[in-house]
């Protein structure tokens, strides 16, 4: 039996986020440089795509680029940079003949004109997708978002079109770049770290974790259908008893 007929297909992750993580020391460990790991990264990201749209997974977010990745070396930035340019250049085709939509999230003014303009013409192109949603977070961080959607609530409220005695958790996420998404269900971080570095923290309030030591050049479809195999293992309470949570299957 093979992995993909072993899930559920009744009980998926409507949405999967991942922090691609070990690029550079996959790429360390073949005495190769760590813009290497990032080019196998890429290859990685087209195989899980293609797993998660095969299983049905209608929104997959990818960590791509953080705020704090700024500060790495400019070489390793304006090569990650390129390297994204030239990826989604080559795949907008690809995406949008299978259904893939892509979205960005993240504080995209601080990109490159070039990488706007690439994203803006993918975005466009692939705005018809309805088989998965590919989110990719470049500049993203869940502080920066955080702090934006404060601004914008405030200035809602300073100009009247919001009351402060009617903000509550769902304004707070109709304020934030994912007001669009589902939370994730499922969250995957690779390449042995175990810690969630500043994503989606708002969004991962009642989200299933699974790291793994794999760095990400090495994760396909036969590791991302073990990490929905291990969360289709789990009891999601939402903070109730299991008792109840049976009750209500
Ligand atoms: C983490 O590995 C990986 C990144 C910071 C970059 C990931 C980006 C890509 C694979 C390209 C994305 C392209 C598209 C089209 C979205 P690391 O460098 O932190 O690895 P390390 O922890 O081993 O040093």
């Amino acid at each position: 039996m093979s992995l993909f007929d072993k899930l559920d297909h009744n009980r998926l992750p409507v949405h999967i986020a991942i922090i691609m993580d070990g690029n550079g020391r996959w790429a360390k460990a073949r005495g190769l440089e760590r813009g290497e790991g990032h080019k196998e990264g890429v290859v990685a990201i087209k195989k899980v795509v293609e797993a998660a749209s095969k299983a049905s997974i209608q929104y997959l977010t990818l960590y791509a680029f953080s705020t704090e990745n700024w500060s790495r070396p400019a070489e390793e930035v304006e090569g990650l940079m390129h390297l994204m340019v030239y990826a989604i250049t080559r795949e907008t085709t690809d995406l949008k003949r299978n259904g893939v939509r892509i979205m960005c999230i993240g504080d995209l003014d601080r990109l490159p004109e070039y990488v706007h303009t690439t994203l803006d013409e993918c975005i466009r192109e692939t705005a018809g997708g309805t088989r998965l949603t590919l989110v990719i977070a470049l500049s993203y961080s869940s502080r920066w978002e955080l702090a934006e959607a404060t601004k914008k609530i405030t200035g809602a409220v300073t100009r009247g079109i919001l009351q402060e005695k009617d903000i509550n958790e769902e304004t707070i996420g109709n304020y934030l770049t994912t007001r669009d998404l589902p939370d994730p269900d499922l969250l995957i971080r690779t390449g042995g770290e175990r810690r969630i570095s500043n994503f989606l923290l708002w969004q991962c309030a009642y989200t299933e974790f699974y790291f793994t030591d794999t760095f990400w050049p090495d994760f396909g479809e036969k590791e991302l259908y073990d990490a929905v195999l291990y969360y289709q293992g789990r009891e999601r309470r939402y903070g109730k008893i299991s008792e109840q949570i049976e009750f209500e299957q």
